[in-house]
This record gives C-alpha cells, structure tokens and sequence, in this order.
C-alpha cells in the first residue's frame, strides 16, 4: 500500500506568543493492511499526525450547547468565559481552549471573498478576542464548515472551495483550533474535504507560525475513526448531544467501542459537555464527566460559566477526574462488562495505576464489582484505591466495588501500591433486593457492609433512615467491634412507609461508619431510591392507562395512547405503525425504559410493536420487556419500512416489569416507538 505523507512545519510556542520552530513533521506509521480494523484490545496502528498539537484530549469550552445562535452569543460573552476560565481556577485546572460555534460570521462573504464577523456580535472582529482571550494564557477556537455553508438554517458561509484562504484568515487573526462541520458538503467526498483543510491549516501554519488543532466533525458518519488519525487531532464519532440522560448515554455507548483508535494526538470526540445545562441531575451530570474523562474524551465545557452553580464548577473543577482524561499516556478506556447496565471500563494510566468506573446505567441501585487484576494490575498484597470524587484512599486486597446510585458513577483510581497498609481498609456497604413498598405495609430489607481490605474494620456501625414518618426499625444488630477481612456485618430492617404515601420515589440513605486500625474514621453514605407503589388490579389491563413507576425517554416524555412527538407532553398523534392506527399503549423515543409495579401477581405483558409512522427514515429500533432484571422478550432490529411486530413476554412471579427500546446501536435519532395496544394480565 502506498501511504500518503504530508509535511507540517509547526510551532510550538507560549499561549498566545509565538516561539521557536521545534518540529517540522509527518505521519508517524506502522504498517497497516488496507482496510484493517483493529482487534478489541488492540491499538491502532494507523498514520498519525506528528505535529505535537493535542497531546492530550483538548480542553477548554464551546457556546453551542448553551448559547446556539442565540444573540447571547458574542464577544462580552467569549470574554466573560476567559475571564470565568482564570478566576474559577479552570485554567489551571487544565482548560484552555475558548471556542466560538457557528454563527459568529455574517451570511456573506466581502468583494474579496474574505469572511466577515458579525457586528453585532462581535464589534471588535474576531482579532481583537483572540488578543483577549492570548493575554490571559487561553487559546481561541472557531467554527466553520466543509460545505457551501454552515449548518445553521441561516447559512452562513461554509469553506468548501474556500480552504486555503479562510485557513489564512483564521491563522492571521490568531485562531488556535477549528472545528470543521459536515453540512451542506454537496456530496463531495469526506476524506477529500477533511484532507483538504488540514493542507491548509498546515500551509497557514507554514505561514504566520500559528498552530492549529484541528477538529474534525463529520458526526462519525464515514468511520473518521479508520482514516483520519493524520487528517485531524480529534472527529467527533456521533451526532450532537443534548442536554438529556438518553442522549448522552446512547453517545456514550457508540464512543465506548471506539477505544482502540484513540492515543495522543488523535481522539474520538463524543461532542461536548452538557454538564450545568439543566436537564440531567448533578448525580447525571458527575456520570457524564467521568465517563468522558474515561474515554480520554474532549472535555469541551458547554455550559454558560457566567451562570453556574456551584456544583457545576465542583464538577467541571474537579482535577483528579481531569487528570484521568489527560493522562499522558492517552488511552482510552475499555469496557470489562456491562451486564444489567453495571458498567465497568477501566483506562491504564501512565503510572501504572488504572482509572476504574463504575457506572450504573440503570434507573435503581445496583452493586457492581471488578478486581484489581481484571482491570490489568500486577498481583500485589494489597492496593490503594483513590475515590476521585469523595477524594479519600482506602486499601483493597483485591475487589474494587460499591453500591452505586441509580444512574451514578464510583469513579476510583487503583494502584498496586507497596504502601496500601497505611490507609483505612475499604468497605463495600448495600442493601438486598429492590426497596418497593405499599403504602402503610411494611417490608423487610437487609443491609451488608463487607470488609474488601487486609486489615479489619473497627467501631463499625450502619444506620438506615427515610423521609419524614417512615419507619426503620432493625432487626439484628446494627454494629460490631470489628468486622475482618472479607467478611461482613448483615443487619435486617423492618421498613414502613406510612399509609396513606402517593405512589412515588423516595430517598433512603443507608449509612455506615468504621474506624482503620490506626482510628482513622470512615464514613459511607449509600443513597437508595425507595418505590412507593400500587398493585396492578387483576384481569387485562390497558398499560396505556396503568401507573408507571419509573419511565426514562429519549426525547420528551413518555406518551398515553399516543405517539412520542418529540418534545413537550402531548404534542404526539395517533399510534400509528405500517398505517394501522391503535387506539392504546405506549409512544415513546429510543432510549427509553418505562417501569411498572407487578408485585408478583401477572403473568403476561403483550403488544404490537414498531416505529410509529410519523418517522418515515433513520428510525432503527429494538424492543425488550424485562422481568425482574431477566429479559423475557425481544425484538430483533425494527424499522420505518415494516409493520408491526406481535412481542409476548411470559413475566409470571416478577415484582416489577420493564419496557426497554434501544436505538439499535445507531444513535436515537428519529427513533419514535410505539408499544401498540400493550396490556398486562394479572
Ligand atoms: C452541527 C454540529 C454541532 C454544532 C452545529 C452548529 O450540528 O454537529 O456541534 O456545531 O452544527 O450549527
């Protein structure tokens, strides 16, 4: 195979400054076979860029996900971000890059072709904010696209035919990084057009001394993964994020296969971070950054600083998280398991340690587990296990697991470490089985805390409380002089929620305290969310009208008896699939999960399902019922071309079924579900 090089003379310099020439160079290769596709485990050994640039996942943040092309949008706001990046210590934390989305030029180019930054945006030009945003030690970014225009409905103008002189532009104004988008690219081929960019960035480059890391977006749709390590330092490998747990965890599960391709240099872009923008909790919110910084993922902050709480800055802030995405070692983390949703992806870090999330994607606690020998740590008598969010190291003889909250992730980091005795030992603390409770009945939990150090847990006590006029009483003893290693201290509850509680959730904390050998004191807080919930009544019932318990939707909510829409409540139409109309069930929009109470008395769940017919293209979908955690049903893949699909599900004896559809591993785009006369027999 004949393997195009290319030459780049770069700079490297002080932000902001221009230095010396240090480098001035091409793709680093290994041989690879045509159309090679890399083993799991395997690194990619595809041409890289060399040029130095993006070492490390870039950082820094973007306004699209909070601003789009609101006028919000313009230079008091890019500086206000520069000045927020110094003061809130970001940039110390790791965040440089001040990036401006599309929207930031007037729709047409001036007499000589050159672009033009809106006035009303941005008065002073887009030089004089790059000056602004160089003096405070941070980088600037800009936007454009490799089409004829952007992707805004505006249109502004895109740089196909354009590359070389709007690359000048952006070079001669002191851009730092551009991220290049994929609309209206008029079917001119995309290695084509990506390549030509990066020939101009490199000849703007060659130019005026200016460094530019290049961000590929064409939302993974011609595999950049395979082809563009020595086109861009980063592509995108999904279509946009939105501020919503279903869109963020579908990103999350096209990016986490992706693994092998990404090292220093070159990295799998999942879009950036939607982190204080309101529609995912903080719990959500820390799932979404450590997974990002799992995946060595761009961490691109899309919030409006100016307005962020606290804990959106706790989060943002946190700098062991950041050091696991900036690990120089630049790998991107792998999945050990996934099953129920109990994720486990581990990242080997330079120093030998491995980065290890834990991540519960489902809608209740669960305890997840791993070893340190399965994450790839040598055999060692003991290892420090560093919780990067609670900020404390406790010592493990080898199990590396937790009760992680609905939706949560532990994110630790764990190292065969010769000095492991001098912290506390680690304990695992949960609790058996789902809390579901009926109204004035009571239910009996039991809780477990289990040693998983070398040395015994001393002192050790556990308490369970509920909201106010609940009742915890226990059964058995609730502490213990020391409990030794690897063994646990179970202790039984009598649970009441008071007659007369709506159906609903309700926070129960369980909590423990030990003491090491040394007295160092531990506290472990679990959070529980309890159910408080209503048997289904006996016969057929209609699930379009039964009470649900939990329900979790890609696109606006859950819909009765009508199809999803796609934003607010009730905006959707007749259940429609392949022309047939139903007059109940379910429309819903992949990925959705809709949980309903069965106590044990049902025995069928039956439906006809399908994407709805107000999708006429992209929809791919699967349908799954679940019992008890035990998939019951399935669909094979469904989409807008075929009818509806007939799924019965044998559920006899489950407290609780579940309604799954999945977008089929293609992202959730236009995926509009139907469970078409769905019933339950009890
Ligand atoms: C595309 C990109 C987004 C954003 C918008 C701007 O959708 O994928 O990230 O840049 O365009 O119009």
């Amino acid at each position: 195979m004949t393997r195009h090089l290319h030459t780049r003379t770069v700079r490297r310099r002080a932000a902001g400054a221009v230095g010396a020439v240090v480098a001035g160079l091409l793709c680093a290769a290994g041989p690879a076979a045509p159309g090679a596709v890399a083993a799991p485990g395997a690194r990619s050994v595809a041409p890289r860029l060399d040029d130095g640039l993006a070492r490390t996942p870039p950082m820094g943040f973007n306004n699209w996900n909070s601003t789009g092309c609101r006028a919000e949008f313009d230079q008091d706001m890019v500086k206000g971000i520069a000045d927020l990046f110094v003061e809130k210590g970001l940039r110390d934390a790791g965040y440089e890059y001040v990036n401006l989305d599309d929207c930031w030029a007037l729709p047409e180019r001036d007499a000589d072709g050159k672009l033009v930054p809106d006035p009303a945006r941005f008065p002073d030009g887009i030089a004089a904010v790059a000056d602004y945003v160089h003096a405070k030690g941070l980088k600037l970014g800009i936007y454009t696209s490799a089409g004829t225009k952007t992707c805004s409905s505006v249109g502004f103008p895109g740089a196909l035919g354009h590359e070389y002189s709007d690359a000048r532009q952006f070079a001669d104004w002191g851009v730092d990084y551009l991220k290049y988008d994929n609309c209206n690219n008029q079917g001119v081929d995309a290695k084509q057009r990506y390549t030509t960019m990066r020939d101009a960035l490199a000849d703007a480059t060659r130019a005026t001394g200016r460094p530019i890391v290049y961000s590929i977006c064409e939302w993974g749709q011609n595999k950049p993964w395979e082809w563009a390590a020595d086109v861009g330092h980063l592509w995108r490998t999904t279509g946009d994020i939105s501020d919503n747990w279903s869109s963020m965890l579908s990103i999350l599960k096209q990016n986490l296969p992706l693994a092998p391709y990404a090292g220093p240099g070159h990295w799998n872009d999942p879009d950036m971070l939607e982190v204080g923008n309101g529609g995912m909790t903080d719990t959500e919110y820390r799932s979404h950054f450590s997974m990002w910084s799992v995946m060595a993922a761009p961490l691109l902050i899309g919030s409006d600083l100016r307005t962020a709480s606290a804990a959106t800055l706790g989060i943002l802030g946190n700098e062991e998280v950041v050091a696991v995405d900036q690990d120089p070692l630049g790998r991107q983390g792998t999945v050990l398991s996934a099953e129920g949703g109990r994720w486990v992806v581990a990242k080997e870090m330079a120093d030998g340690s491995r980065a290890v999330a834990l991540f519960n994607e489902s809608g209740s606690a669960q305890r997840i587990s791993t070893s340190a020998r399965a994450v790839g740590l040598p055999a060692a008598s003991g290892y420090a296990l560093r919780d990067l969010w609670q900020h404390r190291t406790s010592h493990t003889a080898g199990t590396i697991a937790a009760t992680v909250p609905a939706h949560g992730t532990v994110l630790v980091r764990v190292s065969a470490d010769a000095r492991w005795a001098q912290y506390p030992p680690a304990v695992e603390l949960g609790l058996d089985g789902t809390p579901l409770f009926e109204a004035g009945r009571s239910v009996t939990l039991t809780s477990t805390l289990t040693d998983l150090g070398r040395t015994a847990a001393r002192d050790v006590s556990v308490t369970l409380d509920g909201p106010a006029g609940w009742r915890a009483r226990a059964l058995s003893p609730t502490g213990a002089d020391a409990v030794p290693p690897g063994r646990s201290l179970r202790t039984t509850w009598r649970v009441t929620a008071p007659a007369g509680t709506e159906s609903g959730s309700y926070g129960l904390t369980l909590r423990a305290v030990h003491r090491s050998a040394a007295g160092a004191r531990v506290e472990t807080v679990v959070p529980l969310a309890a159910s408080v919930v209503v048997a289904p009544p006996p016969g057929v019932s209609s699930l379009g009208d039964l009470p649900w318990m939990t329900a979790a939707n890609g696109w606006g909510p859950v819909e009765r008896n009508t199809s999803n829409g796609e934003s607010a409540a009730g905006d959707g139409g007749p259940l429609t699939i392949g022309g047939t109309v139903y007059a109940d069930g379910l429309g819903v929009h992949a990925e959705s999960s809709v949980e309903f109470y069965t106590g044990g008395a049902c025995e069928t769940v039956t439906a006809d399902v399908g994407v709805d017919d107000e999708k006429s293209t992209n929809g791919t979908v699967t349908f799954e019922v679940w019992a008890d955690g035990t998939e019951a049903a399935s669909t094979g893949v469904l989409d807008t071309t075929m009818p509806a699909q007939p799924l019965s599900a044998d559920v006899t004896g489950a407290e609780v079924i579940r309604l799954t559809v999945t977008d089929a591993g293609d992202g959730i785009d236009s995926d509009h579900a139907d469970w078409a006369n769905a019933t339950l027999t009890c």
